[in-house]
């Protein structure tokens, strides 16, 4: 079976792994985890990042910095994964979705401004395949109604919008580090704070709502708890673990963008025949090949796909499902139809996509799909 994912190693992992264990400091400010922090600060110019043990985590700890309150209204695609929506909903915020474009999973930026009322804190932007979402559209809204934005970044390390970092144009970026993302810890993350206003309650937020850090650096006497917060720090282990990554990113990004690069050559012929919708790389975004998808004409016609790719050892698999008509919000909802959101659902399909992918196997997997379409076709006449 060629799998949807296989994580990547770069082969030092247990050596940093060892050198964290020999240092004695396996959490907090003085390990490992700083490194990382620093790695990313300098690399991508961000202003301050906190390691989590999750995307999802960052979120939770976005919705609090951000100061989220019941009542408070935050608008967010409705194609996205739970823990976007999830993280604002348990402050209890009222969540607004929003359509995604005909043309790729993205929110519509062109629905955001109807939904803004006086209870409206934060527009929450999801990248969808690392692909950055229309900020010229989404930043004048944002600064017009003077409300936050938040870049859910889960899928977009080393993704760019015109040249600029994604995760550094919002007030508040998360991003993800779980086994499926271009680098990873097996499960991790991280917050980004672009407004030096929010990096003192963003410390003590990851630090179970209390001032320890200030106490670590001598700052104060003893630390006391100042407010809501999580644990939300991965220990030094896991952050060896991912320095190791760091180191080969650029490695990484070639291969799988060459990957992503073979996938849309050889099924280019499809989408020109009208079987499928490739994805869309918009002049302002890059790609970061984090996904390889594409769009089926209908719901059957995914499912007989994936059938017929599994019968032939091939694991591809679905997204999203629309979060407006999910079981526990359908009945919160306002009750506007979001058709792109519930085509992506029911038709978007992801090919295998890691690091040790070959050509061969890519070209056997380019292979089935194009013999599947051509029996399709053969079946219809
Ligand atoms: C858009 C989006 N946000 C958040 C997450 C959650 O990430 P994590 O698994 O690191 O919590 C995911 C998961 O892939 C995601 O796709």
């Amino acid at each position: 079976m060629i799998p949807f994912n296989k994580p990547y190693y770069s082969g030092n992992e247990k050596r940093y792994i060892v050198k964290a264990m020999q240092t004695k400091i396996l959490t907090g400010d003085m390990s490992m985890i700083r490194d990382c922090e620093s790695f990313l600060e300098k690399k991508y110019s961000f202003p301050k990042v906190y390691l989590t043990n999750s995307c999802t985590m960052a979120l939770e700890m976005a919705a609090l910095i951000a100061d989220i309150q019941p009542g408070d209204q935050v608008i967010m695609p409705s194609y996205t994964y739970v823990s976007t929506a999830n993280a604002f909903a348990l402050r209890g915020a009222e969540i607004m979705f929003v359509d995604s474009k005909k043309d790729h999973p993205n929110m519509d930026e062109s629905q955001i401004e109807a939904l803004i009322t006086t209870k409206t804190k934060a527009i929450v932007v999801v990248h969808y395949a690392g692909v950055s979402c229309d900020f010229s559209i989404v930043k004048s809204i944002a600064k017009k109604y003077n409300i936050l934005i938040i870049e859910d970044a889960a899928q977009c390390i080393d993704s760019f919008y015109n040249e600029m970092p994604l995760g550094s144009i919002g007030e508040i970026a998360c991003f993800s580090f779980h086994e499926t993302k271009n680098i990873h810890s097996g499960e991790g993350g991280f917050i980004v704070l672009n407004d030096s206003g929010l990096i003192g309650k963003a410390e003590a937020v990851r630090n179970k709502g209390t001032n320890r850090s200030a106490f670590v650096r001598g700052e104060v006497s003893k630390y006391e708890w100042l407010g809501l917060g999580f644990s939300s720090m991965p220990s030094a282990i896991t952050a060896a673990f991912l320095f190791a990554q760091f180191e080969q990113i650029e490695k990484v990004q070639k291969r799988r963008l060459n990957c992503w690069n073979r996938y849309y050559k050889k099924l280019n012929g499809l989408q020109k025949n009208g079987n499928i919708q490739l994805p869309l790389i918009p002049e302002y975004a890059s790609n970061n090949a984090h996904i390889f998808y594409f769009v089926c004409n209908s719901a059957q016609e995914r499912i007989d796909l994936i059938d017929f790719l599994k019968v032939n050892n091939i694991q591809a698999v679905f997204h999203y499902q629309s979060l407006h008509a999910s079981p526990f919000y359908k009945l919160k909802h306002d009750g506007r139809s979001m058709e792109n959101a519930d085509r992506y659902s029911a038709c978007l399909l992801r090919l295998p996509m890691f690091y040790e992918l070959t050509k061969i196997e890519q070209d056997y997997i380019c292979e089935k799909v194009i013999e599947f379409y051509s029996r399709l076709s053969k079946d219809k006449c």
